[in-house]
């Protein structure tokens, strides 16, 4: 029987890294994409999967990783993304907001459209794009990712309903407050003192495995199972302006 094979966007680092462990361990091919060679080629030898180096807001390149994908698959994990900058919109940086959108929104959507074909042909596929629950709310500073996000939730659902007569299931899984090595950091330009802080106080914030885990379980339902959102959030947090933080960390 030839394995099952999946695609996740954004691999090389975080939560992408993670997912693309725990569907190898699931027997998937898995499909490693990202702009860092270096990086998804570790990890693929790591996993026995392929790396293809892909940047998701260049048509051309996605055209590539479409070819290297080739006629079917089973699993697309739309991962890629991220935040630049926490401005408040009297100070927006323009530049920054296009660069949201550009990877949360039109990366996903190019992606998706190139390999929905492929998805098709395996007669059960999945796509589980990753939001936030930033998608869900709004909070001061973060008008551009928070716009990002919504927009990644809301093509989610549109394309849940444009596909509703295929055998394609369109899923999204939205962390909340997750302690990766680069998110904060690239949010911040590199500052790791502003990074840390995000987290400061907060004994168990989400890791990677524990939304790699999830996604895993989403992609992972029998073929007329469709999990719309699964919203995951650590303990501490209950609500995106209500976390419970200890001093002394
Ligand atoms: N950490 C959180 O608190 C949190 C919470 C909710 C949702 N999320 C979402 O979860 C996803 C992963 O976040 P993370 O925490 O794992 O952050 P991360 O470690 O910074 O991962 C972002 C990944 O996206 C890739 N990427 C960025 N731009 C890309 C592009 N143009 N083309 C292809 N790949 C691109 C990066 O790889 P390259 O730089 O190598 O291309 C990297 O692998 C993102 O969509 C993020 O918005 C994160």
């Amino acid at each position: 029987m030839t394995s099952r094979l999946a695609v996740v966007t954004g691999a090389s680092s975080g939560i992408g890294a993670a997912t693309a462990r725990h569907l190898a361990r699931e027997g998937f091919e898995v499909v490693c994409a990202a702009r860092r060679a270096d990086r998804i080629e570790a990890l693929a030898a790591e996993i026995g999967g392929r790396a293809v180096v892909c940047d998701v807001t260049s048509a051309e390149s996605v055209a590539g990783l479409a070819a290297a994908v080739g006629p079917r698959l089973d699993v697309l994990v739309n991962n890629a993304g991220g935040a630049f900058g926490l401005s408040p919109v009297a100070e927006a940086d323009a530049d920054e907001w296009r660069r949201m959108y550009d990877v949360n929104v039109l990366g996903l959507m190019q992606v998706t459209k190139a390999l929905l074909p492929a998805l098709v042909a395996s007669g059960a596929g999945v796509i589980v794009n990753v939001g936030s629950t930033a998608g869900r709310i709004a909070y001061e500073g973060g008008a551009g990712y928070t716009a990002a996000k919504h927009g990644t939730k809301v093509v989610t659902e549109t394309l849940r309903l444009e596909l509703f007569d295929q055998p394609v299931r369109v899923c999204e899984v939205a962390p909340g407050m997750v302690r990766t090595d680069e998110f904060a950091l690239t949010r911040f330009g590199g500052d790791q003192a502003r990074a840390d802080a995000v987290y400061a106080g907060v004994a168990e914030p989400l890791v990677a495995d524990d939304v790699a885990d999830a996604i895993t379980w989403v992609a992972t339902r029998p073929p007329h199972v469709n999990i719309d959102e699964l919203v995951i959030k650590p303990r501490a947090q209950a609500a995106a302006h209500k976390v419970h933080r200890v001093s002394g960390d």
